[in-house]
């Protein structure tokens, strides 16, 4: 038998349902906005792995430092036999994990993206065959489904991708991974941290503009699934550092007064010049305050690690 399994829990009229009802929502609110999750189709997960090794985008590589040089840690206190990563994407990093959890018997990718699925449990297959791998197509904010698997369990969320939660998504998000957690498992979760404003800005706005293809790929994957009319050249791509709320947040900025048809939801959208639409925010953190908004979901902080330029965080919690 295969050792790999992928299961959809979100059936494709779910996930068309869900579009539409965000796409609604967002485009008729003011200011208008959209949820981070529809980047990523098939060449919003490509655009995204390419990112990452862009000279200017630093947190997967200070992440993959930190990984490298406490994998070992985390196994020792862990004693990991299932991984649960959400968000996995690409696993690539994760490897530095799943090499060091000698224990580990089943790994648990759980993710939007098909592809960004299939491809990660080729690879990983391709070194591990005897890893047991369990894919899961399904939306991490939404009540997970997951298979029943052996304790102990390290559910990982790497990447900073807890970040593009809002402050009070990332509330019932924590308190939803503390309800999966039974004596004796635990969460590794990656934050990004607060830096350089300059740095923050390049970091999300790079010169080769693979960010901005990035950020307008929503476009096109509204263009293709609700037969909309976006013309991705009619908006500017901009990256604004919030010195308030500590977040990055990513913007389309229409160019021109323009309306935009979306002929599944017959609605027409109309933009001002210069107006703005919100495609992602990116919360940077503090220790306290990761430590404050865990112990508010009932985790304890047991663990803190950075990269030696202190610009990325690992932290480890289990059940308060
Ligand atoms: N963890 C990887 C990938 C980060 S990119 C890394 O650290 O490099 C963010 C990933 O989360 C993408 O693969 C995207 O498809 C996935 N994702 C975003 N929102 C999601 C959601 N609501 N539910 C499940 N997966 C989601
Ligand atoms: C997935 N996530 C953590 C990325 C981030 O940095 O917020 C997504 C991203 N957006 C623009 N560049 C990368």
């Amino acid at each position: 038998m295969s050792p790999f399994l992928l299961t959809r829990t979100l059936p494709e009229d779910a996930t068309d349902a869900a579009l539409r009802a965000d796409v609604l929502h967002g485009l008729t609110c003011t200011p208008k906005s959209l949820p981070p999750k529809w980047f990523y189709d098939a060449r919003g997960s490509a655009l995204f792995d390419e990112i990452t090794t862009l000279p200017e985008y630093y947190p997967t590589r200070a992440e993959r430092e930190i990984l490298l040089a406490r994998a070992p840690e985390i196994a020792a206190a862990t004693g990991a036999r299932t991984l649960i990563e959400l968000g996995s994407g690409s696993s690539d990093k994760t490897r530095h994990l799943i090499d060091a959890l000698t224990s580990l018997e089943t790994y648990v990718p759980v993710d939007v993206s098909e592809s960004a699925l299939r491809g990660a449990a080729n690879t990983l297959l391709a070194d591990r065959p005897a890893l047991g791998v369990h894919a899961l197509i399904a939306d991490f904010t939404g009540g997970l489904a997951l298979p029943g698997t052996q304790g102990p369990r390290l559910v990982a969320f790497l990447g900073g991708t807890v970040g593009n939660l809002l402050p009070q998504e990332r509330a019932a998000f924590l308190s939803s991974v503390r309800a999966m957690l039974s004596p004796g498992d635990a969460l590794l979760l990656g934050t990004d941290l607060v830096k350089d404003e300059a740095v923050l800005v390049a970091a999300y706005d790079d010169a080769a503009g693979v960010t901005a293809a990035f950020n307008k790929n929503v476009l096109h994957v509204i263009n293709r699934e609700l037969g909309a009319d976006f013309q991705a050249d009619a908006f500017a791509h901009v990256a604004v550092w919030d010195r308030d709320n500590e977040w990055i947040e990513m913007r389309l900025r229409s160019r021109v007064a323009q309306t935009v048809k979306v002929q599944a939801l017959d609605l027409a959208v109309d933009f001002e010049r210069g107006e703005e639409l919100r495609t992602e925010i990116s919360a940077k953190f503090r220790e306290e305050g990761v430590r404050r908004e865990l112990a508010v979901a009932g985790l304890e902080l047991t663990h803190w690690w950075t990269d030696a330029r202190g610009r990325f965080a690992l932290s480890l919690a289990t059940a308060a």
